[in-house]
């Protein structure tokens, strides 16, 4: 089958973005309604770097880095559009956050997720298995 225009997906690391999209992305991934958050703020203040992935018709997929400022750095809000998903997307998009982050001279790249998503992230971005502690505060 042909390649059309809207197949071809763009990816750029701290690549620009709109508080709205990014809100769309996220309530339509994370199945919330739609909020108001400033990501451009928070991610410039707080932020390692982030992904953006677009094709011609918008934003397709969203992930964000968080570090430590050392050597630590933590995968947040992986999220792919539900018209875009199952075509390799999430894992090139993490993919090019590991390659970033490995260039900014971090040791560790670290992620936790539901069990639905081991697939995802041990077998197709190359995780491994350790324990990790979570304890909800409110
Ligand atoms: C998880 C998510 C980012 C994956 O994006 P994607 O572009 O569809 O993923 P890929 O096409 O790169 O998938 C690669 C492989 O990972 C696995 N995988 C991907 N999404 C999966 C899911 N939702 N459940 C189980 N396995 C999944 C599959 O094995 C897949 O290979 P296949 O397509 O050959 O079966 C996307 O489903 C999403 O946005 N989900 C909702 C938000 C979310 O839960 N984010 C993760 C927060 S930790």
């Amino acid at each position: 089958m042909p390649v059309s225009d809207s197949d071809v997906v763009r990816y750029e690391w701290r690549g620009s973005f709109s508080n709205q999209e990014v809100n769309a992305l996220h309530a339509e991934a994370f199945e919330h309604r739609l909020f108001d958050d400033n990501w451009v703020d928070q991610l410039e203040r707080l932020s390692l770097g982030w992904v953006i992935a677009r094709d011609d018709d918008g934003l397709v997929g969203f992930v964000n880095v968080i570090w430590d400022g050392l050597v630590h750095a933590f995968i947040e809000d992986t999220a792919v559009a539900l018209r875009a998903r199952g075509r390799g997307i999430g894992t090139r998009l993490i993919e090019m956050a590991r390659e970033h982050v490995a260039a900014t001279g971090c040791e560790w790249l670290h992620v936790d997720f539901d069990d639905h998503l081991r697939s995802f992230y041990f077998d197709a971005c190359g995780f491994t298995p350790t324990n990790a502690g979570l304890i909800r505060l409110r």
